[in-house]
């Protein structure tokens, strides 16, 4: 089943601390969200791209599509302060019906398999996230005391793709924008007007990077998927 992706790019970075988005970083001399475009753009499932980057890196992105010849980009949309804010903004350059996925251009190891069962999920249910069961003991902690350790069997790391009935995402995104609220991810949003969210098992590799330890991560995956 065909879909469209919004990959909100339009992030700083920070938390890397490479002095520039951290998209623009390269893994095997490709940008990062080059490699996360690569495998929207050979699927032949995915109809359409919709990407949300900042003004100042317009010009490097607009070289580097043209570049990897990224064909599949239906619109380009400059993002807002909060992330929710640039999918907000992909969302209205989107389709009116069908299958959305969001999709963080900073998870370059997406893998495809994971994104046909997320459209096959969202389409059935209305709304699916791909996750991975949480590998750590997780305590609650008070200062520098632990109140209580979290029964880790219920517990699931939440990653992108998310996937949705466009008509669900745009009712959730509106109510999150009348009534103030600021998701962590699509869902959380999605839960607040009431609807069942499913869970798509997803994998491990599948990291999204954030801070400088993620690019050796990185480059061990990319060696694993792409010799
Ligand atoms: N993002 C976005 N618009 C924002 C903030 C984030 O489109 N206002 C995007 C990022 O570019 C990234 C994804 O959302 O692809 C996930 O966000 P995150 O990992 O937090 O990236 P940054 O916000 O760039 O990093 P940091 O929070 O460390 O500044
Ligand atoms: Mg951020």
């Amino acid at each position: 089943m065909a879909y469209e992706v919004i990959i909100p790019a339009a992030g700083q970075g920070k938390r890397m601390g490479a002095g520039k988005n951290k998209l623009l970083l390269e893994l095997k001399g490709i940008p990062v969200f080059i490699h996360t475009l690569q495998v929207f753009e050979r699927d032949e499932k995915c109809d359409g791209i919709v990407l949300a980057i900042s003004p100042q890196d317009e010009e490097e992105f607009n070289i580097l599509l043209k570049e990897h010849q990224i064909k599949k980009i239906k619109a380009i949309v400059y993002g807002g302060k909060e992330r929710q804010d640039s999918v907000y903004h992909g969302l209205e350059a989107a389709g009116s019906e069908g299958i959305i996925l969001v999709h963080d251009a900073a998870r370059p190891f997406i893998d495809v398999p994971t994104i046909h069962k997320s459209v096959h999920v969202a389409n059935e249910y209305g709304a699916a996230v791909v996750a991975v069961p949480v590998k750590d003991t997780i305590k609650r902690v008070l200062y520098d005391e632990v109140v209580e350790t979290v029964d880790r069997s219920s517990l699931w790391a939440i990653q992108t793709p998310q996937a949705f009935r466009i008509s669900i995402l745009k009712e959730a995104h509106q109510h999150a924008k009348d009534t103030g609220f600021l998701g962590t991810d699509e869902a959380s949003l999605v839960e607040r007007i009431q609807h069942p969210v499913k869970i798509v098992e997803g994998s491990y590799d599948n990291i999204k990077l954030t801070t400088k330890e993620d690019l050796y991560f990185a480059e061990a995956i990319l060696k694993k998927m792409k010799g």
